[in-house]
């Protein structure tokens, strides 16, 4: 269970690991370490770095004591995910004193939001480039290289790097990333997101489609659609009236093939459409499960957010999902301690907890972020050891609910996608039920990728585990 502390969606062990690619390292190359932190749009956005770099005579490394270049691809959201970065720079320094020629770069969002105050602020780094800036990293090496630090944090309202194909780093060869997205226009008034990845702006589906039918043949047996609000993609084909919704995309990616899982996040409750929801109960392959952040469960806690719905709307949707999909898959986003919350609006917060029983919650203490309208408008005057104390509050009860949810599934079987080996044993596979779940299971004969058939046997709040009944 995540506790404020982590970035979500991405397992913590995989926060600032060395990203590499599968096969070995090429010789004569030069030598790219690369490390991710923040989301998954991060995670895809770093695969996209690799590829344009992999064109420009690099390869990568997980040692950072051979890199020719290191690049750290940060996150804003929260001010331990800032701190994080800061004290990870500090383990560079070292190497840079060895070798003053090794390139230090840093991407993403805490780039974009600090822009040049970075070079400033950091003297070891060289290259500042935001999340629309990859293309002209090769150029920014050079730069560098020729003794010149530089910052490109341009903006842009077209860029969606959808000609470029990502390679893909540490993944497991089964499930990817694919982009559909790009920025936010939602000002959430605590969210730096649109400030750090500018307007919002969808992909070309075809490039979508052609990515994910690409993966497909690879062996790869999920996608994952990506945007910072996927319910806002818009795409219309040159020469056509029509425009393409998220819902029609889906459907597309869906039928590329009945064995390529799809699934996708994020969902805002204020445009998550019936549509959506008719695609998902028509095409068995799109997962049951949604991500919907409620944030709070207090409207006029909604309405400062800037959330553009309340309370009963969020529920309201909720039910509508639920009357597709009855055995749904709900996660959500809390965010504890917002300006001005009450200790009555916390509490309806875990009373929406206890109205909905979520299978999963990524938790977090509100941190202030500078330039955002909520640290313009309204004093971050919940104290600290209250935000904290609702948070831990917020987080016990989610546990409880995970684990009901989950002892809910024992006895009932799944249709498990094989990931890889479980974390603990060489015996045992994972794979998650269409529900988004974990399940840990005796390997027997199957492989990754396979598809079984496994039931429930025994549980606690964050995985299942089971046996296989059949392929
Ligand atoms: N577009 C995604 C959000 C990405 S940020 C969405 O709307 O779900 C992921 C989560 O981080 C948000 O949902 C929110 O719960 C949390 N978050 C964002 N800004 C925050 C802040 N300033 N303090 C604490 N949590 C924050
Ligand atoms: Fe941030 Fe809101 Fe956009 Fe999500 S929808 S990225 S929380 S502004
Ligand atoms: Fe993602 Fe963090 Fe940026 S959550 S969009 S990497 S601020």
């Amino acid at each position: 269970m995540r506790d404020g502390i982590n970035e979500k969606y991405i397992d913590e062990e995989k926060q600032g690991e060395a990203l590499h690619l599968a096969e070995p390292e090429k010789e004569g190359l030069k030598k790219l370490y690369l490390e991710s932190y923040g989301c998954q749009m991060n995670f895809a956005d770093s695969e996209i770095v690799a590829s344009i770099l992999l064109k420009n005579g690099y390869t990568t490394t997980q040692q950072m004591e051979d890199a020719d270049a290191i690049f750290i691809n940060t996150c804003a959201i929260r001010d331990n995910a800032e701190q994080r970065v800061r004290a990870r720079l500090k383990n560079f320094k070292p190497l840079k004193d060895k070798k003053p020629e090794l390139v230090i770069g840093v991407l993403g969002c805490m780039a974009e939001r600090l822009k040049k105050r970075f070079l400033d602020e950091e003297k070891l780094v060289d290259i500042v480039a935001g999340p629309d800036a990859y293309r002209d990293l090769p150029n920014l090496i050079s730069e560098a290289e020729s003794g010149q630090r530089s910052v490109n944090v341009f903006l842009s309202r077209e860029e969606t790097y959808a000609d470029i194909s990502p390679v893909r780093l540490d993944g497991n060869g089964i499930s990817a990333f694919i982009t559909i997205m790009r920025g936010c226009d939602n000002m959430c008034s605590f969210c730096v997101v649109p400030y750090t990845r500018g307007r919002e702006r969808s992909r070309d589906m075809q490039s979508i489609i052609a990515e994910a039918r690409d993966l497909f043949e690879k062996g790869y047996r999920e996608v994952t659609l990506l945007g910072q609000n996927v319910d806002s993609y818009k795409w219309k084909n040159a020469g056509e009236e029509n425009v393409i919704s998220f819902a029609k995309l889906l459907e597309q990616v869906a039928l590329i093939h009945p064995d390529l899982r799809v699934r996708f996040s994020t969902s805002h409750p204020k445009d998550i459409t019936e549509e959506v929801m008719q695609v998902m109960v028509a095409h068995e392959n799109i997962c049951n499960y949604i991500h919907l952040p409620v944030q709070s469960g207090n409207s006029r806690i909604l309405e400062i957010m800037n959330r553009t719905y309340d309370r009963e709307w969020y529920l309201n949707r909720i039910n509508m999902i639920k009357s597709y999909v009855p055995n749904i898959g709900l996660s959500t986003d809390i965010i504890a301690g917002f300006c001005s919350e009450t200790e009555e609006e916390h509490q309806d917060t875990m009373k929406l907890m206890n109205e909905v029983v979520f299978d999963y919650a990524y938790m977090f203490i509100y941190s202030e972020r500078p330039g955002t309208p909520a640290s313009k408008n309204y004093a971050d005057d919940v104290p600290e050891d209250v935000k904290s104390r609702r948070l831990q509050e917020i987080i016990t009860l989610q546990r409880d609910h995970s684990l009901q949810r989950n002892q809910q599934d024992i006895g009932k079987t799944f249709k498990v996608l094989v990931e890889g080996y479980s974390k603990r044993s060489d015996e045992m596979f994972k794979g998650r039920n269409d529900q988004n779940k974990m399940i840990i299971f005796p390997k027997g004969n199957f492989k990754k990728g396979d598809y079984v058939n496994v039931v429930v046997k025994e549980c606690n709040s964050a995985t299942l585990h089971g046996e296989v009944i059949s392929a």
